[in-house]
């Protein structure tokens, strides 16, 4: 028996209130299953033979109208489950679920998972509770689709950018991304690294991404086959922060274009309901195709002499040249040292303008975190510099969707970060 399998469960909304005891026996039933990207797990009108928990990876959650055509209900991501409701209910499975980047499954049996229930009524309420969400959330969704049926989902995009390498704006737009997928669970966030040739994102989340968007045409990211173009290329961390990465080798910086890059938020954004961009420190085509595209830039600095007239010089070619219109840009002084070299009243003097936020000093704590792979958002969640990058998050949210955009998820028990 894999003590992994427990670790994966307790982190599931259905089994989070089991003692250890019962959780060994969720172990015992599980049986783990893994699906390429464009892999049917099950389908709309099939007898529900199984429940699935997803341990890795990404689902969609579909259904087919009696036209033939696909309306998207729900992505589902780590320490989440389906299936429950054919389970449950007895009716034909409600929806078709394909996995759209490499996953891992537990499947547990019906006839094995019915026994563990008859006894275990806890389980059995929180399954119910899941299901009158789901239900209630398609309803929502297909009233939404038939008031406006052209409406897709319009994911938003906030491109993380530094005048020059060591001000922390990866470390930022890792740890901006965790904040959100744990803050704001519906259809998920992506970290999009596109700091090519060097992107660092996929070793500070520990992930080991396959494929990536170099050398792939735009036409392949934007047509029919994107899904399974992107699927195949997606990580998914276990806080459920999806991963893209421009390259996974240096070398292949240099196959990534403007074009690409237009092609492949476009279909993020119909995927994704944020989309975090960590780019490169400079204005070639890449990092112009992010900033062009994005709802809000984040330009991030350390409190140092060079970086007042850098940001300035930032500022003046974002708004100036880019025409960027000025509410989009949000400047964060991130403080990487002990000390404090220049104020935050003196980038405002200069900028003629408040900064967004203030990232308070963490010691060694970040590079700790980045060399174990984990973002300090999640591991370190009480610490003063993951609170302001936590508010942060919050604060461009709320800015981009007009109100706060959906009430936080349950705050994450222990075993899930706080191991
Ligand atoms: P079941 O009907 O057995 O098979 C399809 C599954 O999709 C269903 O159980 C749920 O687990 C899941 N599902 C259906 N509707 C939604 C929704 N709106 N959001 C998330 N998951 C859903």
């Amino acid at each position: 028996m894999s003590d992994n399998y427990a670790d994966i469960l307790k982190t599931v909304d259905v089994f989070k209130a089991l003692p250890a005891e019962d959780l060994q026996k969720v172990c015992g039933l599980v049986k783990s299953k893994d699906y390429g990207p464009g892999s049917v797990i099950c389908r709309q009108g099939d007898v529900g033979d199984a429940l699935y928990i997803i341990a890795e990876g990404r689902i969609k959650v579909s259904t087919t109208d009696p036209a033939g055509r696909e309306k998207v209900l729900a992505y589902l991501g780590p320490g989440q489950s389906a299936g429950e409701m054919a389970l449950l209910t007895g009716q034909p499975r409600s929806a078709t679920l394909t996995a759209v980047a490499d996953s891992k499954l537990l499947v547990v049996r019906k006839d094995e998972f019915d026994r563990f229930l008859a006894t275990n009524i806890v389980v059995m309420r929180e399954m119910m509770k899941v299901i009158s969400e789901r239900q209630a959330a398609t309803i929502t969704r297909m009233a939404r689709e038939e008031a406006a049926p052209a409406a897709v989902l319009e994911g938003k995009v906030i491109a993380v950018f530094s005048p020059k390498g060591g001000a922390g704006k990866s470390t930022l737009a890792v740890n901006l991304g965790a904040a959100l997928a744990v803050r704001y669970r519906t259809e998920g966030t992506i970290l999009l690294d596109l700091a090519v040739p060097f992107g660092h994102s996929s070793l500070m989340l520990n992930l080991k991404p396959k494929a990536s968007l170099a050398g792939n045409p735009p036409e392949a990211l934007r047509g029919p086959d994107a899904q399974e173009t992107i699927g195949g290329a997606l990580v998914v961390h276990r806080c459920n922060l999806n991963l893209l990465v421009g390259a996974t080798k240096p070398e292949e910086g240099d196959m990534v274009s403007g074009e690409t890059v237009r092609a492949a938020i476009d279909t993020l954004k119909r995927q994704f309901n944020y989309i975090v961009i960590d780019t490169a420190s400079n204005f070639g085509e890449v990092s112009l195709a992010a900033v062009e595209a994005a709802d809000a830039v984040v330009l991030v600095f350390s409190p140092e002499i060079t970086a007042l007239r850098d940001v300035r010089e930032c500022q003046r070619i974002l708004l100036e040249v880019v025409q960027l219109p000025k509410e989009r840009l949000h400047y964060v002084l991130n403080n990487i040292f002990a000390y404090k070299a220049l104020a935050k009243d003196e980038f405002e003097r200069a900028l003629g303008q408040p900064l967004t936020a203030e990232i308070p000093y963490g010691g060694d704590m970040p590079t700790r975190a980045a060399l174990a792979g984990e973002p300090f958002i999640l591991t370190q969640a009480g610490s003063a510099t993951a609170k302001a990058i936590d508010a942060l998050g919050k604060q461009l949210v709320e800015e981009l969707t007009g109100a706060p955009a959906e009430v936080p998820a349950a705050p994450k028990k222990k075993g899930l970060f706080g191991r």
